[in-house]
Formats: structure tokens, sequence, C-alpha cells
């Protein structure tokens, strides 16, 4: 193939979320799968103060620099008091054809990059602002599956406003005794917190308020079977086999520590064989899940199941992990899609869904201008 008709594909990683090392993983390893042959690869990586590097700064990063000497270094390079200075290595992106963001958490999956590359005019893999947002903040996604009728534990979302209407007490009797608190816009279990008395309910409310003004207070699900599953494409998306986490004593929840620090005893049974209808039922409500939220491209959906067998979807992560050992990955390995196809298919459809929104109009169109010819025609 000759260099005209290869891909021009922006790796955008990094971040600023506790996740900032793990998408520098997932973006190696993403680089390492990509056909050359086929893209072009350039890379930006967002440091964690929220400026992007040039694809050569990135680079040297990649190849094992550090990244603050790089990061200081390039900043000097750039126009500080131009207000556009953070993300000026972007105007490199001119070339590119679609992108990749592979940043997890914060900026990445909440909609904010998405809504730059809307400014750019790129396609982009993943999904857009709308679900991306929506997805991020698990008070939103939780209304969107109470309103599609998908099961969800119940919950109530604590404010600084009405945060003295809650007391352990209060939530004990609407939840019961052991509740999780959570701050509506994080991940990686940041500022997660399971309180069993007033002492840990009050402790886990102000850490959590740390991270968002919005907390919410779940119903615990007692010793539940972690269950995940991977989902791929537009508006016929494909679903994975299922798989499973394990953390290995039952009084600890798969926290920070067991994500980050000392993962030596959680592991993964990929797939996970359960009970035949438990399988459909979490497939059917990975996929309502997926249409509810108005996903596209991809996202991993976690679940809770209950010990008499009732799942509960927890989640839904828009850019999951793609390190060596991540679940969406690995979902579809055994599902019989490779890394390689996994990531040719991601970018089609990045470019699918791009040329499809294409064909809207913005402006005005006269009902007697024909030459608008009506474009509505159900996808696929
Ligand atoms: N309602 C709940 N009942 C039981 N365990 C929970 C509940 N909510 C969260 N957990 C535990 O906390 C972990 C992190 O919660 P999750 O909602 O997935 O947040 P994050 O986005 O930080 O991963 C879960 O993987 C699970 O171990
Ligand atoms: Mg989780």
């Amino acid at each position: 193939m000759d260099t005209k008709s290869k891909l021009h594909v922006g790796l955008l990683f990094g971040g600023n979320s506790s996740e900032h090392d793990v998408s520098k993983r997932s973006a190696h390893n993403i680089y390492d799968a990509m056909d050359k042959d086929r893209y072009d690869v350039s890379l930006f990586l967002l440091t964690r103060d929220g400026f992007v590097l040039s694809d050569e700064a990135s680079r040297r990063v990649f190849d094992g620099e550090d990244e603050l000497e790089v990061a200081a270094e390039e900043q000097t390079k750039v126009d500080a008091a131009n207000p556009l200075a953070p993300i000026w290595n972007l105007s490199q992106a001119k070339n590119i054809d679609v992108f990749f963001p592979i940043i997890h958490g914060n900026l990445g999956e909440d909609g904010t990059i998405q809504g730059l590359f809307r400014l750019l005019k790129k396609p982009f893999v993943g999904s857009g602002v709308l679900a991306s947002a929506v997805s991020f903040d698990k008070d939103m996604t939780k209304q969107v599956l109470t309103a599609h009728g998908i099961r969800n534990t119940k919950y109530l979302v604590l404010t600084p406003e009405n945060r003295a209407d809650f007391d352990y007490a209060t939530v004990q009797a609407k939840l019961g005794d052991n509740v999780f608190i959570k701050p509506a816009n994080q991940g990686s279990s940041v500022g997660i917190h399971k309180a069993g008395n007033e002492q840990e309910f009050e402790d886990g409310i102000e850490d959590a308020f740390r991270y968002d003004f919005k907390v919410l207070v779940e119903q615990t699900i007692d010793g539940p079977e972690e269950v995940e599953i991977s989902i791929l494409g537009n508006e016929k998306p494909l679903a994975s086999k299922l798989g499973a986490i394990r953390v290995p004593k039952s009084d600890v929840f798969y926290d920070y520590n067991n994500k980050f620090v000392d993962a030596s005893g959680v592991t993964f049974e990929v797939p996970v064989t359960l009970p035949e209808d438990l399988t459909k039922e979490i497939t059917e409500m990975g996929l309502q899940t997926y249409a509810a939220l108005g996903l596209k491209g991809m996202a991993r959906i976690d679940y809770l199941v209950s010990k008499d067998g009732v799942p509960y979807v927890g989640e839904v992560n828009t850019l999951p992990g793609f390190t060596n050992i991540s679940l969406y990955p690995q979902l579809w390995q055994a599902t019989g899609i490779s890394y390689e196809d996994l990531i040719d298919r991601l970018i089609s459809y990045a470019m699918n869904e791009f040329n499809y929104q294409d064909e809207l109009a913005y402006d005005f169109i006269p009902l007697d201008d024909n030459s608008a010819a009506s474009t509505y025609k159900p996808k696929n």
C-alpha cells in the first residue's frame, strides 16, 4: 500500500486521572498492534497538567524519557500567552484522518476531548460528547438505565445543598446497613468507600466530596460476583463472552489498592462460565445499556451479580483499558477477535460514524429546497 492510502491516526493518551500510567500502557499496546503498512501514527501525550505534547516529544516519553522533563522543555516552545497553548501541538493535527483517544477517566471519557474533536471536524474512536458525559456520570447513567427498565442498585444522590438531610440512620432506613459511597464522576475506585456505621459513613462522604459535588450512596450487593462484558460497534453492536474479576478477601471490594497498588490477589476469569440464563440476561442488559446510552465504538460494561444470581449494571466504561492484561481486549480475544482486528474495527467504526453524522444539516433548510434531498435513511 502506498503512503497516500495510509490512514493517519492521532493516538491521544495520558490525562490527569489516576489512570495516567495505565493510559500510557494502553497507548503503547495500541501503537504496537497497529499495522504500520496501513496506518501512520502520530502520538499526543496529554500531561497531568493538561498540556498536549507534540508527536516528537510524545515519542520521547514513549521511549522512556522523563515525562516532566520533556514537558517542561516543550512548554518553552509555545507562546504561553496564547489561550490555546495547552493544545497548541494539536495544530499538527490537520493531517490526521482519525483520532484514537485512549485517555481513561477525566477529560477522556467525560465528553471533553470528544468536544474538541468535533471542533476540529475529525472522526474519533468511541462515543460522542453526550454518551460519554452521561456514561461517565454514575448518577446520570443510573437515571437512563432506570428509565429503560435496566436493573441497577438503589441509591441516593448527596450534594453540598442536601447533605444535612442525610445522616447514617436516614440512609440506613432507605438502603440498608451497608452502603457504597462514591463520587459521581470518578473511576479506579478513587473516593469509593463501603460504610456500615455512622463514622464510616461520615468519613466516606467527606472523602467522596473531595472529588465531586455529587456523591452517590448505593445499596450494597453483598459479596458480589463482578462480571464484565465488552461491546463493540455502532448501530448493531457485538457482545463478547463474559469475564469475572475476583478479589481475595470477602471483606474487601475491588478498591484502588487492588487495582493499582497490589493487584497480586486479584484474578480474572476470561471467559467465565455462568449459568446459561444468567449469561443471556447479562448479555441482553449489556446491549440494552449500550443502546439506551447511545454508545458508539466500544464500551465495557461492569455488573455486580448478587449471591442469588441477580445481575445489576454497575458502571459503563467508554474508553476501557487496553493494556496486555486489560479485560476489554482480552474478552474479545476469548470471543475470537484479535487485538489487531479490534483496533482496525474501532477505526472503521469511527470513520463510519463521522461520515454518517456529516450528512446532517446544522443550518435551516427551506422545505422547498431540494438541493439537500432528505438524507434520512436507517443505518446498516
Ligand atoms: N453497590 C455496590 N455493592 C457492592 N460492591 C460495590 C458496589 N458499588 C461498587 N462496589 C465495589 O466497588 C468497586 C468500584 O465501584 P465502581 O462503581 O465500579 O467504580 P469505579 O468507576 O471507580 O470502578 C466495584 O468494582 C465493586 O467492587
Ligand atoms: Mg469499576
